[in-house]
Formats: C-alpha cells, sequence, structure tokens
C-alpha cells in the first residue's frame, strides 16, 4: 500500500517566515500559485490551519484554479453552527468534486477562549463530539435534528421537493471524511470514536509508531480502524551536505529570542526556563548555550538519522520534537526515512518546507520518484532523467 503526500496551504510564506526578516507579503494571488503548483505537482492535497485565512473560505477561493489536489482545512467544532458548516461542506464538495477533508482540531486553553469557546479542554472534546457527529448527519441530508447535551437542532420542517430553503440543499452525499488530532486521553478517546485519519506530529519513527498502535488499540475496542498520518517540515537535496547547510543557513538566520518563546511555550506546566532541567544530555548542552545567548549548530538538533528539532514556522522544539519537527538529508535517505515511518503505520505525511512553492517543486522533483504514492492518479514525474538515475543510483547501491 502506497503513501498520501500532502503539502502546506496557508499564508506564511518566505525564506526563514519565523522571523521579520525573512518574511514575505503574500497574499491571495501568491497562495492561488502556491495551490496550482501542489496540485500541479500532484500532491494528494495540503493542509490549510486555523490562525490564518478563513479555511472554507481559502479553498473555495482556489478550487476552480486547482483540478485534483484535496483540502484538510482545520476546524475547531463551536465557531460555526453545525447545520452551517454541513451546508458550507456540501457546497464546496459539490462545486469540486469531493476534494474537502476536515481536519478536526480542538486547540488549547490559551486560544479558544478568545474565539469564544470557554469549555475547558477534557469537556471540549465531549462538546467536540457531539459537535461532530451532528455535522455528519446534517451533511448526509438528515431532517430528524439532533438533541445532545450541548447540541440541540429541531427537526426541519417538510420543504417542497426541489426548494432550496429550509436546510442543506443536497440530499445526502454520503461520507464526510474528518482528519484529526489529539493526544491527551480526551483528545485519544474522541478521535477514536469519530475520525478516519488520526494525525500526530512527527518523532522518531519508532515512538510514533508506538504511539499509533496505542490510538489504533482503543480504535479497536470499538471495531473501528484508523489509518494515521503525520506533520513533517522538510529540508531535501540531491546530498546530505547540501541539506545539513540549509539547515545551518536556517539556524544563522534564526534569532536567540526566538528558540526562548519556543522553549518557553514547550515547558512543561510549573517550569521556567531557569528551573528546567532535561535528561537528556544534548538537550541540556543546547539549552545551557541558548541560555547563555548562542545557538547550537545544526548537527546538535539531530536527534535521529534525518530528524530535526531545529528552527521552524511550527516551533523551535529544543527541547524535543513536535509541531516544528524536520527531515533534512538527501533524497535517498530522506525517502529512507519515510519508509521507515512507513513500517511503522504512517500512510499519510503532511510537509512543508520553505518558501513554499520552491520547496514544494523540490520534493516532488527529488523525492517523488522514489516514494510508492497512492493519490489515486498518475503522478506526474516532474524529471524523467532524474528518475532513471535515481533508480541507476538505488541499484548501484544496493
Ligand atoms: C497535524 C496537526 C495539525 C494541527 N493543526 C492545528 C491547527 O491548525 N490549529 C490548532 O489550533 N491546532 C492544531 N493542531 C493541534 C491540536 O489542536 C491540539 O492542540 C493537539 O493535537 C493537542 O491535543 P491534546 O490537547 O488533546 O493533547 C494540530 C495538530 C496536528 C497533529
Amino acid at each position: 500500500m502506497g503513501i498520501k503526500i500532502l503539502w502546506y496551504l496557508t499564508a506564511p510564506d518566505g525564506t526563514v517566515p519565523w522571523e521579520p526578516h525573512g518574511r514575505w507579503a503574500t497574499g491571495h494571488d501568491h497562495l492561488v500559485q502556491l495551490a496550482q503548483a501542489i496540485d500541479k505537482l500532484g500532491y494528494y492535497g495540503a493542509l490549510l490551519a486555523t490562525g490564518g485565512d478563513e479555511v472554507n473560505v481559502l479553498a473555495s477561493s482556489v478550487l476552480t484554479a486547482t483540478k485534483r489536489m484535496k483540502f484538510v482545512a482545520a476546524i475547531y467544532p463551536g465557531l460555526i453552527q453545525p447545520f452551517k458548516l454541513a451546508q458550507i461542506a456540501q457546497t464546496i464538495q459539490r462545486f469540486s468534486g469531493g476534494r474537502l477533508i476536515y481536519n478536526a482540531v480542538n486547540g488549547n486553553d490559551r486560544m479558544l477562549p478568545a474565539q469564544g469557546v470557554h469549555y475547558p479542554h477534557d469537556e471540549r472534546y465531549d462538546y467536540s463530539w457531539e459537535y461532530w457527529d451532528a455535522f455528519r448527519q446534517q451533511y448526509a441530508g438528515s431532517s430528524a435534528g439532533y438533541d445532545g447535551k450541548y447540541i440541540k437542532i429541531a427537526p426541519r420542517p417538510n420543504v417542497a421537493a426541489g426548494s432550496t430553503r429550509g436546510g442543506p440543499a443536497q440530499a445526502s452525499q454520503g461520507h464526510f471524511p474528518i482528519w484529526g488530532a489529539g493526544t491527551s486521553p480526551a483528545g485519544v478517546a474522541h478521535s477514536v470514536k469519530l475520525l478516519d485519519l488520526y494525525l500526530s506530529f512527527a518523532d522518531t519513527p519508532q515512538r510514533l509508531g508506538d504511539k499509533f498502535r496505542r490510538v489504533g488499540a482503543e480504535a479497536a475496542k470499538l471495531g473501528r480502524t484508523l489509518e494515521f498520518g503525520t506533520r513533517l517540515q522538510i529540508i531535501v537535496r540531491e546530498t546530505e551536505q547540501e541539506a545539513w547547510d540549509y539547515a545551518q543557513y536556517l539556524v544563522d538566520n534564526t534569532s536567540v529570542e526566538y528558540a526562548i518563546q519556543s522553549i518557553e511555550r514547550q515547558l512543561p506546566p510549573g517550569e521556567t526556563l531557569e528551573s528546567y532541567r532535561s535528561d537528556n544530555p544534548q538537550v541540556q548542552k543546547n539549552l545551557e548555550a541558548i541560555k547563555a545567548g548562542r545557538l547550537p549548530p545544526a548537527r546538535d538538533y539531530e536527534i535521529y538519522p534525518n530528524i530535526w528539532t531545529g528552527p521552524a514556522l511550527h516551533g523551535f522544539n529544543v527541547l524535543g520534537p513536535l509541531s516544528g519537527t524536520t527531515l533534512v538529508g538527501s533524497a535517498e535517505n530522506v525517502a529512507a526515512r519515510i519508509r521507515e515511518f512507513q513500517a511503522q503505520g504512517v500512510g499519510a505525511f503532511i510537509l512543508s518546507g520553505w518558501p513554499l512553492i520552491e520547496e514544494a517543486h523540490r520534493v516532488a522533483d527529488l523525492l517523488f520518484p522514489l516514494l510508492d504514492l497512492d493519490h489515486g492518479f498518475e503522478v506526474p514525474v516532474l524529471n524523467p532523467s532524474r528518475r532513471r538515475d535515481v533508480t541507476a543510483s538505488l541499484r548501484s547501491a544496493a
């Protein structure tokens, strides 16, 4: 069974977009170009994260510029009524030929109250289950209403056949695909009831595989089977040296302040930068250097061959792998690492590298020919001669 490779369709972009000097002014034209690149290069789809442009609007605005890419759009339950979200989803599915997937994310206590969602962490998942359950029923065309603890929808009155008034205009469009995340016990319990595909930030292949096996076992108790996917940044080049040189360029262009802010967000509750001690000697050494105002060299954040916790837009995970974890290396080595993840049950990889359009091309050019992709269509070969070279080099390495 092959894997799916997705990219990232969200506004921040640039050479080092986590630093003001490396961030570009991006607008709709840029996002259309990015979506077109993702589509043309043959990615399975792209992740649309919260926090930037509204994801349903963004997906809709690039539908006609794209033909086959899927939109994995992150949604916090509760910001849009389930009835209305079902209508939006039905419309996008009809207009796009079924290319919308929702990424059910529940955010964190820091962000949600400021958006009007006041349930505490665990209760947010109880609410979320009802929300998505009601959503799926509305999406499927049910007029029966919903009588939950949190979600109450009255049965829909009969409307004349063909009328578009009174509810989602279409009858059943079948199952709506929901991917999502949640690592806490409440998050896992919610995920195994709801999701088609469970996502986690990356770790070493073995540790990520262990997590997926634990989640898979919980799903099996409910008679459900989940697919699994992960999120990684990527720096792929023809040689290891080039990839690590680029990683070093990113470190050289990152401020100590950015590292400190990222560390502070990652600290366990009750710990401060001064109080925290890591059991991992390399992490502790990196921490000491950063506290002294110096960023250690790129290679000091390699936690496993080709897996790096250096600076990224989604965090500089000095304390351990999280949302900013990056694959770094030659195409052959990165492909080998992806296959290692695949052997641990990972079927979908949501990747990003900066700048997004350039790095999407590099990944398609260097990496796609080395992977067994299952995108549901023939993935174009960007450079047929490279494909022959790589096949030959794999043969000679064997
Ligand atoms: C692949 C992936 C994408 C995510 N995207 C978002 C996002 O767009 N917005 C957001 O607030 N959180 C996002 N999250 C984080 C989740 O909202 C949540 O905070 C995280 O999974 C921790 O859940 P927990 O509190 O149950 O452990 C994402 C997580 C993963 C694994």
